[in-house]
């Protein structure tokens, strides 16, 4: 077809396109991810601005301790693989890392507001949500110049144009409510701080989309009473007919209402946005309520660690050699991670993030009800 012929059949299709209903979207791959979150998306942050995690961290996929809090990969791990992108590097990653197709904010520990006890002193991470915003913010105009540098650096960068196009995914807000409970305070008072730590949240999302960013996929918090964590901890909490901590597991409910109202206020807030909201306490939920039916075996005990009913101490954290009454014990890992749900205490196995990925990914749990492979779309207003 010569040129000409085919800019006419070009301009037949713009026509056709545009005359489409106004709400229309263009659907198309995301080149890259810029990820925000904790330890359920960290892909190694937090162990390069601290120190690494040990194995058996790791062991199942990599046969190293990559510093994700798992035995292999997380969900951020199987949605770049979707995409046929490669794993995203770390932001603070200062070791040979390659930005090209996305970068990691996420650090294990990490809250949405403003943190009171810091690492090493404290619980969490400094990296809370603000400060991940705020290093997407410098990352922009540092890779500009690197861009317009050249040289092997520039090869390392996101092209411009795929800040604009890059799927914004976002795992943050269990340890605000966990950081609560380990406080001195009710599950009430927990609870009734949850609209506050839900308004923080929208007031980064919409401070990374001035930035220009466009396609956003954000999970919800998943059954914190399910967690070994909790179950340990808080001994004379209220079970489920799972044996989840009921009361706990309500206050991840009413986290998720409260985000999911506040996600459907900003699409009308942001109307060039495409925000999805994916459910990830259900899928997580429904492991715990039919583990045979996904091949697991002891749904509420972690498969690294030590001690009591849930195999769960917090002075035992996986990979750590611990001193009982004059022993060295190594806190390691169970016999087969594939048949087990939790993998540390707070975190899930490899098997178990690959169930709740497919899940997700299909569209069921997404609100609206898009597959994650339609998740990077413009709308044609
Ligand atoms: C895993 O790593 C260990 C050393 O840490 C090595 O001996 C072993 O061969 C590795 N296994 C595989 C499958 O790469
Ligand atoms: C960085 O990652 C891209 C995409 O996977 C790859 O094509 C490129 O070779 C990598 N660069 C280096 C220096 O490894
Ligand atoms: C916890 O709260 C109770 C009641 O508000 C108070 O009496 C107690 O001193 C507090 N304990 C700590 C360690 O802050
Ligand atoms: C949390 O607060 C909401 C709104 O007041 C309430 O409906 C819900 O029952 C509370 N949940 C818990 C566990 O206190
Ligand atoms: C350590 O020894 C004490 C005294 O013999 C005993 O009561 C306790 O259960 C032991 N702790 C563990 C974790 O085995």
């Amino acid at each position: 077809m010569a040129p000409i012929e085919m800019s006419l059949v070009s301009l037949i299709v713009l026509i056709l396109c545009t005359s489409a209903p106004i709400s229309a979207t263009n659907f198309f791959d995301c080149p890259a991810i810029f990820n925000f979150g904790a330890s359920n998306a960290d892909t190694g942050g937090l162990a390069a601005a601290f120190q690494a995690l040990q194995l058996p961290n790791g062991e199942t996929f990599f046969n190293r301790s990559t510093g994700r809090f798992s035995d292999g990969r997380i969900i951020i791990d199987f949605i770049a693989q979707s995409f046929g992108l490669p794993f995203l590097s770390p932001y603070l990653n200062s070791l040979g890392p390659n930005f090209t197709h996305g970068v990691n904010f996420a650090t294990a520990a990490s809250t949405i507001k403003i943190p009171n006890s810091i690492i090493p002193n404290g619980m969490f991470s400094p990296f809370y949500l603000r400060i991940q915003y705020i290093q997407f913010r410098d990352f922009i105009p540092r890779t500009k110049f690197i861009r317009d540098q050249g040289g092997v650096f520039a090869t390392l960068i996101p092209k411009e144009e795929y800040f604009s196009k890059a799927l914004y995914t976002f795992d943050i807000g269990q340890n605000d409510l966990t950081g609560g409970f380990f406080g001195n305070v009710t599950i009430q008072q927990v609870n009734a701080t949850i609209p506050d730590i839900v308004n923080n949240f929208i007031v980064n999302i919409k401070n990374i989309h001035s930035l220009g960013a466009r396609s956003f996929w954000i999970h919800n918090t998943g059954p914190i009473g399910c967690l070994p964590l909790i179950l340990a901890n808080f001994p004379s909490a209220i079970k489920d007919s799972y044996g989840c901590a009921k009361q706990y597991n309500e206050v991840s409910q009413y986290f998720n209402l409260k985000l999911k109202e506040a996600l459907a206020q900003l699409r009308v807030d942001l109307p060039l946005a495409a925000i999805t909201y994916v459910d990830v306490y259900s899928p997580k939920y429904s492991l715990f309520q039919n583990p045979k039916k996904y091949g697991f075996e002891l749904p509420l005990v972690a498969c690294c660690g030590y001690g009591g009913e849930y195999n769960y101490d917090n002075r035992a954290r996986c990979g750590e050699t611990i001193n009982i009454n004059g022993t060295r014990i190594f806190v390691g890992s169970c016999k087969s991670p594939s048949t087990r749900i939790i993998w540390d205490g707070t975190h899930y196995t490899e098997a178990a993030n690959k169930i709740v990925f497919d899940q997700i990914s299909t569209g069921a749990f997404t609100d609206p009800p898009i597959p994650l492979n339609r998740a990077c779309y413009r709308k044609l207003t």
